[in-house]
C-alpha cells in the first residue's frame, strides 16, 4: 500500500464495535454511530437473523472490516480460501480498509483461539512481511496489522517490539492499527515507557485506532475489554491523536458488553478528544 493509498483513506472519528446483543436496537432506533467495526469471521458463511441484521446495519452506517483469524504470523501456510472470503465480505460490506493482529492463531493446523505474540526477530519480521504483501494483494485495499499485548516478553527475541513493528510495516509497506490501550498494558507489564514507544514507531502508517478497558490483577494489567477505557489509555490517546490529526478510533468492549447507550458514551469521549484537539490545533 503505497502513502497516497493510506492518505486517502476517510478519518472516520469514533465508532464502536457491532455486537449481536445491540443488531435490533441499533436496526430499530438508528442511534448516531458514526461506524461501527465489523468481525468478519462471525458473519460469514452465516444466514437468518445475523446476515439479515448485516445488510439492514450496512445500509445506514460505514462498517470497518476487522480480522481475529488470519493468523498472519503462523508457520502454517497462508489461508488464501480465508483470505478471499474476506476480501469479498470487504467488498460486501464496503469496508475501505481490513486489519488483523500481528501474532499468530494457528499452529499445526490447530486454531489455539488466543492471539499469541510472535518473537521479536528478523526471521518472523521477515515472514510476517512476505505474508502481509500476500493479502494485500488479495484484498487489494490497505490493510493494517494491530499491535497485541503480551504477558512474558517472547524468547529469542532480537529486537524491541517497536522495531518488531516498524521492520515489519516498512517492509511490508502495510499500516498500523495501534491500539492504545495495547501499549499503555504492555509499558506497564514490560516496564517500558509509552511515549518513547510512540517516538520510535512510524505514526504515520496510523490508519486506525484501538480503546480498550483493561484489569488489574495485582502488579499486572490484563485485557480484558470488559472494562471502561482507563485514565492513562485517555491520557496517552491524546497525545497519539495530537500527533496523528483526526483518526478512525474504535472502543472495544468484548466481554460483560454494556447497554447500547454506555458505549455510545465512551465513544463520544473519544470523539470529544478528538475535536478538542482540532480546535486546539485551528486557533
Ligand atoms: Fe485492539
Amino acid at each position: 500500500m503505497n502513502f497516497n493509498a493510506r492518505a486517502s483513506l476517510p478519518r472516520l472519528g469514533a465508532g464502536i464495535g457491532l455486537r449481536r446483543q445491540h443488531f435490533a436496537e441499533i436496526i430499530d432506533r438508528r442511534p448516531p454511530v458514526r461506524w461501527f467495526e465489523v468481525i468478519p469471521e462471525n458473519f460469514i458463511g452465516r444466514g437468518g437473523f445475523i446476515a439479515e441484521s448485516l445488510r439492514r446495519i450496512a445500509e445506514n452506517y460505514t462498517l470497518i472490516a476487522h480480522g481475529v483469524a488470519l493468523s498472519i504470523g503462523s508457520t502454517d501456510p497462508l489461508d488464501l480460501e480465508h483470505v478471499r472470503r474476506i476480501r469479498q465480505f470487504c467488498d460486501d460490506v464496503h469496508s475501505p480498509w481490513f486489519s488483523d493482529h500481528l501474532c499468530f492463531t494457528m499452529v499445526d493446523h490447530v486454531n489455539l483461539n488466543d492471539l499469541i505474540p510472535l518473537p521479536f526477530t528478523e526471521e518472523a519480521a521477515h515472514h510476517v512481511a512476505e505474508r502481509v504483501r500476500v493479502v494485500q494483494d488479495i484484498l487489494e485495499r490497505p490493510f493494517a496489522l494491530e499491535n497485541v499485548t503480551y504477558y512474558v516478553a517472547p524468547s529469542r527475541s532480537q529486537m524491541t517490539e517497536a522495531e518488531f513493528i516498524t521492520q515489519i510495516l516498512e517492509r511490508a509497506d502495510c499500516g498500523l492499527l495501534l491500539d492504545v490501550s495495547n501499549v499503555v498494558l504492555n509499558a506497564a507489564n514490560q516496564g517500558y515507557d509509552a511515549e518513547a514507544f510512540l517516538d520510535a514507531i512510524p505514526l504515520e502508517r496510523v490508519i486506525q485506532l484501538h480503546l480498550a478497558g483493561f484489569e488489574k490483577n495485582g502488579d499486572v494489567l490484563l485485557d480484558t475489554h470488559a472494562r471502561p477505557v482507563s485514565d492513562e489509555t485517555w491520557r496517552l490517546y491524546r497525545k497519539v491523536i495530537e500527533r496523528v490529526g483526526p483518526s478512525s478510533a474504535l472502543v472495544e468492549w468484548d466481554a460483560e458488553i454494556p447497554s447500547l447507550d454506555r458505549l455510545l458514551q465512551e465513544a463520544e469521549m473519544a470523539q470529544k478528544l478528538m475535536d478538542d484537539v482540532a480546535a486546539l490545533r485551528a486557533s
